[in-house]
């Protein structure tokens, strides 16, 4: 252990005691969504199930809720909603990641964890732009044989083991293994500002070789980061998080997106990508990454939160906070669509407590999973907090604040939607601070944090069947 990870340990602990301390007073903390212990959470990073148990690393800055240079945090858990923390996993301590340890993933084989990374270095004493020059991005790998405790770090690539036309900006690998050989994507930009995702391949693990990249056939965005790639069924997926759409349908979205094509063909050769569709509609949702289960199912985990956003905002900065993840999701096809469901684990957290016909209204309840099923002609309208309207008209199903101002329920924010013909079921999982909507049986998907001063539900909805749990 160097002096500058001595330090840092020292530095994050009494970070996090003085958070714990707060803890009673914090309004707006989450009772089953992975949060920060204290102060700022981006990136899922390094998801796995290792050993029987679910680990969840997170980009961490304990130092300040507003960001920070980026370490990894560490939760583990057995069911996906109850999170241990250990601690934290890596810090940017090297000088190859001394301006932040950046997302990466995780691949286990063999009774061992290998975490795959981005170590981010800005250059100093010089005149950058941190896009074409004085940027750092280097691939680095740390094993672990416990799950707990990491060893060496070991640098394995750097920009000029990437392919030169690209900017500096090459980050985020994610690593799966197909027969004997290893195989990683990272998002890229271009220098002439094109996002991207570049290939590598390994025969063991270590020394990795550029393969080809994948583009789409048209310029999409200028930076594509977080990329995965994986197959569901009989249809391969690829995902990234695009920065830079702009104009038409994007005026109306996020500052960032996340979604997906669908791939035709194969990516290390000839292929095809399809439409690229949102994983989610909501306000708050970025950066996802996926795993796979022991028991087979791919598990789908994003940042609830969106960065260099200037039209809302999180009430909890005041407390010293911000931002968690989403509900794990379970990835599966339904009439050859790509859908996502809550984790079944949440099954076993909850109580049955009303069901009715046509209407239900409920207060003061915080964390809760709502079902209306059989939605009749598209009719129904669902307030929750009396602010954070669900609604259908004129083809569009919308997730509508009634009051933008920063400092109520939206913390500034206003109005998403999606274009379908018809909704037949909507699921709400609310948790304290944050509200996920599944329409359609999770064909979409509407994730945002709300920031109640008064919880209640009302539920219209003639003809429904409507059913409100609670979680515990
Ligand atoms: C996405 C991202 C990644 C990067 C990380 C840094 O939100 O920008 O590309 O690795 O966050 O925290």
């Amino acid at each position: 252990m160097n002096a500058l990870t001595r330090d840092l340990i020292k530095l994050t602990d009494i970070a996090e005691t003085q958070g714990a301390e707060k803890e009673e007073k914090l309004l707006f903390r989450e009772h089953f969504h992975l949060m920060p212990p204290v102060g700022w959470l981006n990136d899922p990073n390094g998801l796995c199930q290792f050993e029987g148990v679910y680990h969840a690393f997170f980009q961490y800055s304990p130092f300040d809720a507003e960001g920070g240079v980026k370490m990894w945090g560490h939760y583990i858990s057995d069911n996906m909603l109850d999170w241990k923390y250990q601690g934290v996993a890596l810090y940017p301590d090297q000088p190859f990641d001394c301006h932040g340890v950046y997302s990466g993933s995780a691949l286990v084989e063999d009774g061992k964890m290998y975490l795959y990374y981005t170590g981010n270095v800005k250059l100093e004493d010089g005149e950058y732009d941190y896009i074409r020059t004085g940027r750092e991005g280097n691939t680095v790998l740390v094993s672990s044989e416990d799950g707990i405790h990491f060893g060496h770090k070991k640098q394995l690539m750097r920009n000029t083991d990437y392919p030169d036309d690209l900017t500096c900006h090459v980050r985020d690998p994610k690593v799966w293994k197909e027969q004997d050989t290893y195989y990683m994507v990272q998002g890229a930009r271009t220098k002439e500002d094109v996002g991207q995702i570049l290939i590598f391949t390994s025969k063991d693990k270590v020394n990795w070789k550029f393969k080809s990249r994948i583009e789409s056939k048209e310029p999409f965005g200028y930076m594509w980061e977080c990329p995965d790639y994986f197959t569901i069924g009989d249809k391969k997926i690829l995902s990234a998080s695009v920065q830079g759409l702009e104009g038409g349908i994007w005026e109306e979205r996020n500052v960032y997106q996340s979604g997906y094509f669908e791939v035709e063909g194969d990516i290390l050769s000839s292929y095809k990508l399809g439409e690229y569709k949102l994983w989610d509609y909501g306000f708050d949702y970025y950066a996802p990454q996926s795993f796979e289960t022991e028991d087979g199912r791919r598990i789908h985990i994003s940042w609830m939160g969106m960065p260099d956003c200037e039209a809302y905002t999180n009430l909890t900065i005041a407390d010293g906070w911000q931002h968690c993840f989403t509900l794990p999701r379970e990835i599966y096809v339904k009439d050859g669509k790509i859908c996502q469901r809550p984790v079944r684990e949440l099954d076993y957290k909850e109580t049955i407590t009303k069901t009715a016909e046509n209407k239900l209204q409920a207060d003061s309840c915080k964390a809760y999973d709502l079902k209306i099923d059989k939605i009749q002609n598209n009719q129904f309208c669902i307030a929750l907090a009396e602010e954070l309207l669900l609604e259908y008209t004129d083809g569009r199903f919308r997730m509508r604040f009634t009051d933008n101002r920063k400092t109520c329920v939206s913390a500034g924010r206003d109005c998403r939607y999606v274009e379908t013909d018809e909704v037949t079921n909507i699921r709400v999982i609310a948790d304290v601070s944050s509200v996920e909507v599944f329409v359609n049986d999770g064909e979409y998907v509407f994730s945002t944090r709300y920031y109640p001063d008064k919880y209640s539900i009302n539920v219209q909805a003639e003809g429904a069947d409507i059913c409100l749990a609670e979680i515990k």
